[in-house]
């Protein structure tokens, strides 16, 4: 039944010798020296400027990618501006049988997807399975969305009767999507936004090329009309303003870090910029995901909820739990779970049947996560009492960090790190814990442990209020599609709500027609 997830199915790879025999078989055959092209109205793009696409398990190159420029850009603004009348008069029942083709060559692709995942971007296989199944459940349940939103009726009366329409946007559209789930986030803002009729020029992170490149060949299988979604890849600043300060750009939807997000917003309200409109933008930001553990826990629980939330995909989840405030009371003991718990974890390439935690995207994260770890090691305010190890010889690894924070002001408590690396701090009265979150302005992911129903009453509806998706005894991560609609506010976006019926409002303009009777 649509009711239940993928999520709820999956069964781990580590744990089964028939799913691990299929995805390594994939694993050994993700190509390792492929120029991957840019697909611009179906046809494959290559540019002179190529660029290496690495592996981050061991920093070798698995081919290169294609860096684009302006000129590329237009192309692809130009395929999706002459694709669009057509797409956009499909019926809807048309598109939404386009993308049941889609889901059924995505159900088949499932073992190479997930070996491009772990290859290209280093996951580990179990977390490429519930990428997949999140995928899946896109697909699947933005079918039902667009479907259910179409069947809207207004109300009728002073001799009216009212119909509503639900137009695709006009001009085109545009999507930039993150490395960090390559294919569940990745592969859903460029899809709803093609869904709901509109036609896309798609930039892949420059670490999930080939991801991308997956997707391209699925929607050709599946018979998309060329120039619905164009894809160009590399760094966007060569790329990007082009798409973004174009006067017939109707709509952005963003997965990416919060200064990307600013800048993108300075583009699309920049009057000097000549707009026969106003640009939707979806940004879905960072976040200082935040666990509030009281005096009456399970100790084991709550050490396995902060660990999954925390050191899970290597801690690259904007979701991710990256802050815990304790009660000082259960510290001591609660510590010592934690302690034992992130000693068993498996640091090692993604490949590995026993790999836990597998390596961070890339350099550049790699030098940002460790200067925070080389920061805290000469900081009296605070102590890692975990980890705090790091190596890049072969591909570029971290070790599950925790660091006790001693003071109430640190960067460790308000910054996003994007790693495996949490900080902690102890709180004696519930209001402290409170003004430590207060002290950012991320609202993305909570959680709050407690087995006091009272303490609940007191700490849920004021800790909920700072987090816009908020759990109570679970981890900060792992939202699913139609139970969880997910995303925040402040400086984690604009609250679009992947994954629930509403997100697909932000790419669909809503026309009346009154007829008086
Ligand atoms: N949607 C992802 C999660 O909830 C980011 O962990």
């Amino acid at each position: 039944s649509l009711k239940v997830p993928n999520n709820e199915m999956i069964i781990n790879p580590k744990d089964s010798d028939q799913e691990w025999q299929k995805y390594s078989e994939a694993v050994k055959k993700v190509p390792r020296n492929l120029d991957i092209p840019m697909i611009i109205n179906g046809k494959k793009v290559f540019s002179q400027n190529k660029v290496k696409n690495l592996n981050p398990s061991n920093g070798e190159a698995i081919g290169s990618y294609q860096q684009a420029d302006a000129t590329h850009s237009q192309l692809a603004i130009d395929a999706a501006l002459n694709a669009k009348e057509k797409w956009a008069s499909l019926s809807p029942a048309t598109r939404i049988q386009k993308f049941r083709d889609l889901e059924n060559i995505l159900l088949k692709w499932k073992y190479e997807l997930c070996a491009v995942s772990s290859v290209e971007c280093g996951y580990n296989s179990y977390e490429t399975y519930v990428e997949w199944a999140e995928l899946m459940d896109f697909v699947r349940f933005n079918n039902y969305f667009y479907a259910d939103i179409l069947s809207e009726q207004l109300g009728d009366g002073w001799g009216e009767t009212n119909q509503i329409q639900m137009r695709p946007l006009k001009g085109f559209t545009c999507a930039v999507t993150p490395f960090n789930f390559p294919q569940a986030i990745g592969y859903n803002l460029p899809l709803v936004m093609a869904l709901t009729g509109n036609t896309v020029v798609w930039k892949p992170s420059d670490d999930a090329v080939m991801s991308g490149y997956m997707l391209m060949l699925a929607l050709d299988e599946a018979g998309f009309p060329p120039g619905v979604i164009n894809m160009i890849t590399g760094d966007g600043k060569p790329c990007l303003p082009t798409v973004l300060t174009h006067p017939e750009l109707t709509a952005v939807n963003f997965t990416g870090s919060f200064q990307t997000a600013r800048a993108f917003g300075n583009y699309l309200y920049n009057t000097e910029y000549p707009r026969a409109n106003f640009p939707r933008y979806v940004a879905e930001t960072g976040g200082k995901d935040f666990l509030v553990a009281d005096s009456d826990i399970d100790v084991i629980d709550t050490a396995r909820c902060i660990i999954q939330g925390a050191f899970g995909r290597s801690g690259q989840k904007c979701s991710a739990n990256s802050v815990a405030l304790i009660h000082e009371t259960i510290w001591p003991e609660l510590r010592s779970a934690l302690l034992k718990e992130t000693d068993s974890l498996i640091v090692c390439n993604a490949i590995e049947r026993k790999c836990d935690v597998g390596p961070v995207i890339n350099e550049r994260q790699f030098n940002k996560i460790t200067s925070y770890i080389d920061r805290a090691k000469n900081d009296k305010n605070c102590k890692i009492i975990a980890g705090g190890t790091y190596e890049k010889n072969n591909g570029f690894y971290v070790s599950p960090t925790i660091i006790e924070v001693y003071v109430d002001k640190h960067e460790l408590l308000s910054e996003e790190i994007f790693g495996p690396v949490i900080a902690v701090r102890t709180y004696k009265k519930f209001e402290d814990a409170v003004s430590i979150i207060q002290q950012h302005n991320y609202r993305l992911t909570g959680s709050v442990i407690s087995k006091n129903e009272n303490f609940l009453e007191q700490a849920v509806p004021v800790l909920s209020q700072l987090a816009g998706n908020f759990y109570v005894n679970r981890k900060t991560t792992g939202a699913i599609v139609n139970m969880q609609p997910f995303g925040g506010d402040g400086a984690s976006g604009t609250n679009g709500k992947a994954g629930g019926k509403w997100y697909l409002l932000n790419f669909i303009s809503q026309g009346t027609i009154t007829r008086r009777n």
